[in-house]
């Protein structure tokens, strides 16, 4: 059976990375989540000393980027790749509010866009590929077959995430929270290099008011189609 390349793009806390893992799932195919590298950069940043609230080395990250490794290993339990940094599993460390709070400051570099973009062209070379993010449409696959652009209110989306961070025991409030998505939004959207922009050719979908499964479905069978043409 053919096989194709998936780009989900969309804001922060859309649900991208949910449907798109069980996307992936359903079609036996390889799911990518971009954003948990940029994370990962961030994360090195964080404990490297090169980033923090006030202060921001723009040229030490970039000259230690060959110090930073990213890889994916596919976690049997959990059903999808977690993340490591160095060899060493971050994917829970990279989900902290702390990290969402610096990750947009560094995926604005060019220098770690050029390094993480090539990485993941390597990674979807093969197909069979389901990539979410916030370039995966526009600048990594530009030849993808299939495209989606997810949005949904802040509001929905700060609350999504709220549950989410609680469900962690991260102690944050819901206003934090929404002024996080609101201030990466902002940010991805404006930013010079790839700004978060909806593909010509991507199908939008706002999903403030779709079941996961409703919004599984409706994947689902767009990539059936595409994948069952000539
Ligand atoms: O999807 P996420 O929230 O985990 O992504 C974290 C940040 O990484 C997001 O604020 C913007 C950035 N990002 C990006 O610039 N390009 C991507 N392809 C994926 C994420």
């Amino acid at each position: 059976m053919k096989k194709i390349t998936i780009a989900i793009d969309g804001f922060s806390s859309t649900g991208k990375s949910t449907v798109a893992k069980q996307l992936a799932k359903a079609l036996n195919y390889v799911y990518v989540d971009s954003g948990a590298m940029y994370r990962a950069v961030t994360l090195y940043a964080m404990q490297h000393g090169i980033i923090s609230e006030a202060y921001f080395n723009v040229d030490r990250l970039v000259t230690e980027l060959d110090h930073v490794q990213i890889g994916f290993k596919y976690n049997a339990t959990l059903g999808f790749a977690e993340v490591y940094l160095n060899g060493k599993n971050v994917e829970n460390d990279i989900r902290t509010l702390e990290v969402s709070q610096h990750v947009s400051r560094v995926a604005e570099i060019s220098e770690v866009r050029r390094m993480l973009v090539r990485q993941q062209q390597v990674m979807g070379k093969e197909k069979g590929v389901v990539m979410d993010g916030r370039d995966i449409g526009t600048v990594v696959f530009p030849d993808a077959e299939l495209k989606f652009f997810m949005t949904a209110s802040a509001e929905t989306r700060a609350k999504r995430r709220y549950k989410e961070l609680l469900e962690r025991h991260e102690h944050v409030s819901y206003e934090d929270v929404l002024k996080n998505v609101m201030s990466r939004d902002l940010i991805d959207s404006t930013r010079e290099d790839s700004p978060l922009i909806k593909a010509q050719d991507a199908l939008e979908i706002d999903n403030s008011d779709m079941s996961l499964v409703a919004q599984f479905e409706k994947l689902y069978n767009m990539a059936q189609r595409v994948i069952n043409q000539e």
